[in-house]
């Protein structure tokens, strides 16, 4: 372990008990180890296209330095290396091999990894990560079963160090935007939202463009049925619907159509291909709805499969008025020009641009560059990570509830209180403002 990770780790450490109690901790607290102009020093965990992706966002923070990647692949790590040489950065230490990330975050000079690789890895490199003192920023989802929440949770508890699913939509311009109208009070008391990830991944995630062959997605549309991939919907809806903090899941029901678009695609475009016959349990489209603790309602769409273009569907309602992304409108009762007719947002959003929001760069509509610049700011600061990990978890977590309550045919499944009552007295943590 070399210098400037020691006494980070050595601290998290010390505090982990004292921290364990508190509500609202989820950082480092005492005295500031690093200063602002002080490089964080990064490694990732999965060097695939997520993980160059995140790599050149979070250099364009100008925080950071990159000393060491990790993957299982030699080619991913010589693509990782050629996006440092093209941002004339140093070459950087390589590990190799599937249990290589173990010895990253023993050995490594890094302070926080970056982890970018399949869902079933997501826990077990956080949770490696938290224990060794290194704070984590995970991709999403950051847990696959109810015991990865639970694990990610007590870990967190008992060892103090920070860690993030990198729920990037979360940070996105336009919903920072209505978030800071919704806590002023334009649209009232909040009723209800609705989200979806609609957006064919069939053909380049789950198999493999031009060959339709398998690539890692592909086992868990034989093995589940389910919500696959829940967060991106929920992200921007947990801090709207003040979830965590005055809020909270209190139950859920899931119900999935028929996997068609599979078995059709595979006819349309690789009719001998035997991944075409297999046997999957995933259905087309699930629909999972949300019953609040304070009677809110959600509905939260999964949609990977189908042939469409991309979509998110965020609506919004409150007791005033509504806003709806697709359409990039809103309606408020009593301040919209026109009676029951709906008006442009883009206004809005520049009138309650969140200060976040005023240096956005990289992909998702400049959301990574948000993120990444409030991630990298925290561990500078040592001030609490940006999204809680209670936020990452509970959005996680409608993977397997899904799953849960389609297998019972749509039966009604109580969600489980990941902040054990915390919920209840928490103030607003996500994207405060000040
Ligand atoms: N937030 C977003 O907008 C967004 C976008 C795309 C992907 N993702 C997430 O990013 C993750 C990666 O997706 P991707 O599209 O980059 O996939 P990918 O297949 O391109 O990359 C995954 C990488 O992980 C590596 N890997 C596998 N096992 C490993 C191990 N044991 N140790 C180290 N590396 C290992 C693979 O070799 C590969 O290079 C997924 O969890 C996905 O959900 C998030």
């Amino acid at each position: 372990m070399k210098k400037s990770s020691i006494p980070r780790r050595s601290f998290i450490r010390k505090n982990a008990t004292l921290m364990a109690g508190l509500p609202l901790v989820s950082a480092v607290p005492g005295k500031m180890l690093f200063s602002e102009s002080k490089k964080v020093k990064l490694g990732l965990i999965g060097t695939g296209g997520r993980g160059r992706g995140l790599m050149g966002t979070f250099l364009s923070t100008g925080g950071v330095e990159f000393t060491a990647i990790c993957d299982i692949d030699q080619k991913a790590l010589d693509l990782g290396q050629k996006v440092l040489a093209d941002r004339k950065q140093p070459k950087v230490k390589e590990y190799l091999g599937e249990f290589a990330y173990k010895k990253l975050i023993d050995e490594a000079n890094v302070d926080a990894v970056l982890i970018a690789t399949p869902w079933d890895l997501h826990t077990p490199m956080s949770v490696y990560s938290m224990k060794g003192g290194v704070i984590a920023g995970c991709e999403v989802p950051i847990a696959y079963t109810m015991n990865e929440c639970w694990e990610l949770i007590e870990t967190w508890e008992q060892t103090g160090t920070p860690c993030m699913q990198l729920e990037n939509w979360s940070f996105r311009s336009d919903n920072l935007a209505i978030l800071n109208m919704i806590r002023q009070g334009l649209f009232g008391t909040m009723t209800h939202a609705h989200c979806s990830y609609s957006h064919d991944c069939i053909d380049h995630w789950y198999f493999e463009r031009g060959t339709g062959n398998t690539r890692w997605g592909a086992q868990f549309l034989v093995d589940h049925n389910r919500n696959q991939y829940p967060t991106h919907q929920q992200g921007p809806v947990m801090s709207w619907l003040d979830i965590n903090n005055g809020d909270y899941y209190d139950s859920i029901t899931s119900t999935a159509s028929d996997p068609r678009s599979i078995y059709e695609f595979f006819e349309r475009n690789f009719p001998d291909h035997p991944n075409g016959k297999k046997k999957y349990k995933q259905g087309d489209i699930v629909t999972t709805v949300v019953r609040t603790k304070k009677g809110k309602t959600i509905v939260i769409n999964f949609d990977m499969q189908s042939p469409r273009p991309y979509d998110n569907r965020w609506t919004v309602q409150g007791t005033k008025g509504l806003y709806n992304e697709q359409r990039d409108a809103l309606y408020l009762t009593g301040v919209s020009p026109n009676y029951h007719a709906w008006e442009d947002f883009p206004p809005y959003h520049e009138k309650y641009k969140h200060e976040w929001a005023k240096t956005s760069f990289g992909g998702h509509g400049g959301a990574d560059g948000i993120m990444a610049n409030q991630f990298v700011k925290s561990v500078q600061n040592n001030k609490p990570l940006p999204l809680h990990l209670y936020d990452g978890v509970l959005m996680a977590a409608i993977g397997p509830l899904s799953e849960m309550s389609i297998s019972g045919n749509s039966v009604q499944i109580k969600v489980p209180d990941f902040t054990k009552g915390k919920w209840e007295t928490r103030k607003d943590y996500f994207a405060p403002n000040k």
